[in-house]
């Protein structure tokens, strides 16, 4: 889980770096999900959510603009599954955590982390060529 591969390139240095990062607040939060040894990582936890939240969607900005400048014919479609996904993570409240023990599923986890690699290889893979055609690299 979150671990970076070439498959995963896009051929532009500067969103490879960002999903990257993203993959990196995933391990992290992954990290702190995981650990059993009974400490209380729910503000931790939050904090990194909050984090991976705001910089989820500076890159889905970043990419937005890329793709609106390059007259990218899916554009509507790219951003509405971005729009989606900031929803999704925005809405991570009460509902989404067990409030009496304050901890947060490892299922939510693993859906960021399915999210983000079969957006990456399928969605934001479909502007690679087109973009690269248009000196973006
Ligand atoms: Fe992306
Ligand atoms: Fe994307």
């Amino acid at each position: 889980m979150f671990k970076w591969k070439d498959d995963f390139s896009v051929n532009i240095e500067k969103i490879n770096e960002q999903h990257k990062e993203l993959f990196k607040m995933g391990t992290e939060l992954y990290n702190l999900v995981s650990a059993k040894d009974g400490v209380d990582r729910y503000d931790e936890i939050m904090t990194v959510i909050h984090r991976l939240a705001e910089y989820t969607i500076e890159h889905f900005t970043y990419e937005e603009e890329l793709m609106k400048i390059h007259g990218y014919k899916d554009f509507d479609n790219h951003k509405k599954q971005h729009d989606v996904f900031v929803a999704k993570i925005q809405s991570i409240k009460a509902d989404d955590v067990d409030v009496k023990q304050r901890k947060i599923g490892m299922d939510l986890i693993v859906f960021i982390a399915n999210w983000i690699e079969n957006h990456i290889l399928v969605t934001d893979m479909k502007y690679k060529n087109y973009l690269n055609s248009k000196g973006v690299y």
